[in-house]
């Protein structure tokens, strides 16, 4: 039985699978092999397909063949195309799925030529978004914390949304862009969340029920508490028997529920969570005693590396914030069990525009590694500015392996939510898009994955490159309007939208950028500062050392300078300041006027949500721009040698 393709509600935006997308598959004599659920969701694609643009599904002189051989986990398959006939091969439904889409990706040009036959297999296992949703409203976060998209498209108001054709929408989109792992409710377990883990996990089933057609694997993020608050025991140390025990029962009704769930999500010890430090246990014994509650079942444990001191003294210049996932975890590496990942934020600090990639990547070989990067903009413009994060995530991808070490998996945080075009800004589509395509593959290159989202986002006669412009540099240009050179931060404090210098420089978080009159930037030297650049292998410990050898762009990261230290562009760091603001600013003024003469030319909703968003942004870059550079104006006393208004 082929399973219908999920019908879009009113108004919900189709992303990039319009119908469109689908005339060069749904044109042509299509012959579906094979059996198990995923084949029939590939089946009711074609279908649909076929009864909107004319084709069928044909025994006879097939222009597409589709084949399972099997019916196995696999996500591999293969591509050709011989004799005008183009053939997608897998083992297993799942890889039918990847490869249905990947030829709907390719679009006619799955049906020129002749190809030899091409595998196409993930380069990691599991590819998660993280939902940092609450189910019921939090007094200060929100639905959905850090998010920028409307409510949560699983719960609402305390209880499941129920709306679960729109789920398996949903599922259908990141199945599209190779994404197999959703991660259901936020990483911080208020007291209702908690619950999904035991008596309301009916609730969960039902969205894991949506999403499994999509090849989708459900996770929960849970709390350590969970023996002390759905329990009644009075603890929850990891070695205590009665707390595995309970573990390993909850643990079996969930399987109960969900025969194929994939596991846990654990913010421990981490702004507040409870965690095994406080019964005198390491992260390797929290995070066992669930891997070991799970393992029976197959699943798996994500436990999050996000542990630092949240209340520290900004008097303190010893501690250093960056230092800390690493001096936590590094110690432990070999001591975790094979089915307990270890989940690192891409960089030591939070998600800022520029960080230096996280040194625990490299340093924890006898460790599963997962990456996590944040595809929601909590530091990137909230979805009210264009960040495409693409080059970004490129460059940290690269990095890892680069510096003697891969990992595992990827993960994001989801910048997802019940809003019409999905992400609130439609630009930042391509952002999940392209985390999807880059967790499939790290090496792609970002520029074509971005033409590719553009390609079946807007059509084969789009805008192309125009939207490839005003994309393409956006990330740089929003890195040039706020914190300059790697120093991070500078946002409002508590919701982290707009420029606000001083804003955690003396507060409890461990963020400070200790600019005076004379200089600025963190000394994160082994010789002079905190010692974090020392935590990197070679090469990097050395070029991180000296500013001399530091890139340009982490240079604050990891020194403080002088106002006059002259940059590897020939600039002096404060002329730095001002030039790139200004040209930030300029960037924007000129993305918004392509996007304006895009009038007419793209869907009129989602030209508009756009427009009015471009005016924010630009409002917004204007006040970044001119409260730092009037306060390193203020304090350095050195003026604009452009001679350009700083206030
Ligand atoms: C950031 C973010 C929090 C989030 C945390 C995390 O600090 O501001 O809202 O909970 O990251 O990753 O756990």
């Amino acid at each position: 039985m082929p399973l219908p393709v999920p019908v879009l509600p009113d108004g919900v935006d189709p992303a990039w699978l319009p119908e469109e997308a689908f005339r060069p598959v749904g044109g042509r004599r299509v012959l579906i092999r094979g059996s198990g659920p995923l084949v029939e969701t590939v089946h009711g694609e074609v279908a649909e397909a076929c009864a909107r643009f004319g084709g069928a599904l044909a025994e006879d002189d097939p222009e597409l063949v589709l084949e399972a051989t099997g019916d196995d986990g696999s996500e591999a398959f293969t591509l050709g195309r011989r004799d005008g006939r183009t053939t997608v091969t897998a083992s297993g439904g799942r890889g039918l799925l990847y490869g249905f889409f990947h030829v709907v990706r390719l679009g006619e040009a799955a049906f020129q030529g002749e190809r030899r036959a091409e595998e196409h297999r993930p380069a990691s296992a599991l590819r998660m978004l993280d939902h940092w949703d609450n189910v019921a409203v939090h007094p200060v976060m929100g639905q959905v914390e850090r998010g920028y998209a409307g409510g949560s498209l699983f719960w609402a108001d305390g209880r499941a949304r129920g709306e679960l054709e729109r789920v398996r929408a949903y599922g259908r989109l990141l199945a599209a862009c190779g994404i197999n792992a959703v991660a259901v409710n936020n990483v911080n377990v208020h007291e209702t969340e908690a619950r999904l883990l035991t008596d309301r996990i009916g609730e969960v089933a039902d969205i894991a029920a949506a999403l499994r057609p999509y090849g989708i694997r459900t996770q929960l993020s849970v709390t350590f508490a969970a023996p002390i608050v759905l329990g009644g025991l009075e603890t929850a140390d990891p070695l205590d028997d009665s707390v595995r025990r309970w573990w390993a029962g909850a643990t079996a009704r969930v399987y109960e529920a969900i025969p194929d769930f994939g596991g846990y999500v654990v913010k421990a010890d981490s702004e507040g969570q409870p965690g095994p430090f406080a019964y005198g246990r390491t992260h390797a014994d929290g995070a066992n005693m669930l891997a070991g509650a799970l393992a029976p079942h197959g699943g798996t444990v994500h436990w999050r590396a996000f542990v630092y001191d949240h209340r520290q003294d900004w008097r303190d210049r010893t501690t250093d914030r960056a230092r800390a996932a690493y001096d936590h975890f590094v110690p432990l590496d070999g001591r975790f069990a094979p089915n307990a990942v270890l989940q690192v934020k891409h960089g030591p600090m939070d998600f800022q525009v520029r960080e230096p990639v996280s040194p625990l990547i490299g340093a924890m070989p006898h460790t599963a590694l997962a990456v996590e990067l944040q595809a929601t903009q909590e530091y990137t413009g909230q979805q009210r500015h264009v960040c495409w994060l693409g080059p970004m995530w490129s460059e940290v991808l690269r990095f890892g392996p680069a510096a003697g070490r891969g990992f595992e998996e990827l993960v994001a945080v989801s910048n997802v939510g019940d809003d019409p075009f999905w992400t609130g800004h439609p630009l930042a589509q391509a952002n999940l898009y392209t985390f999807g395509r880059l967790a499939w593959r790290p090496d792609a290159d970002p520029g074509a994955i971005l033409d590719e989202w553009i390609g079946l986002t807007f059509g084969a006669d789009g805008p192309a490159k125009e939207l490839h412009a005003v994309l393409d540099g956006s990330w740089r240009t929003y890195e040039k309007y706020t914190a300059p050179l790697g120093v991070g931060f500078m946002v409002q404090p508590g919701h982290h939208y707009g420029p606000s210098v001083d804003g955690y420089e003396y507060s409890p978080w461990g963020t400070y950028h200790f600019a005076d009159r004379d200089g600025v930037g963190v000394d994160r030297s082994s010789a002079t500062g905190t010692g974090y650049a020392g935590q990197y292998a070679t090469p990097w410990a050395e070029t991180y050392e000296s500013p001399g050898t530091c890139p340009d762009e982490l240079l604050l990261f990891f020194h403080h300078v002088p106002y006059g230290h002259v940059l590897k562009s020939g600039r002096t760091v404060i002329q730095h300041i001002y030039d790139t603001h200004f040209e930030g600013v300029a960037e924007v003024e000129a993305a918004m006027a392509v996007w304006a003469s895009l009038k007419g030319r793209v869907e009129p909703a989602r030209h508009a949500r756009v427009a009015e968003r471009y005016e924010e942004q630009l409002r917004c870059a204007r006040e970044w721009r001119d409260q730092v550079n009037s306060y390193f104006f203020r304090k350095s006393g050195v003026p604009d040698e452009r001679g350009r208004t700083v206030y």
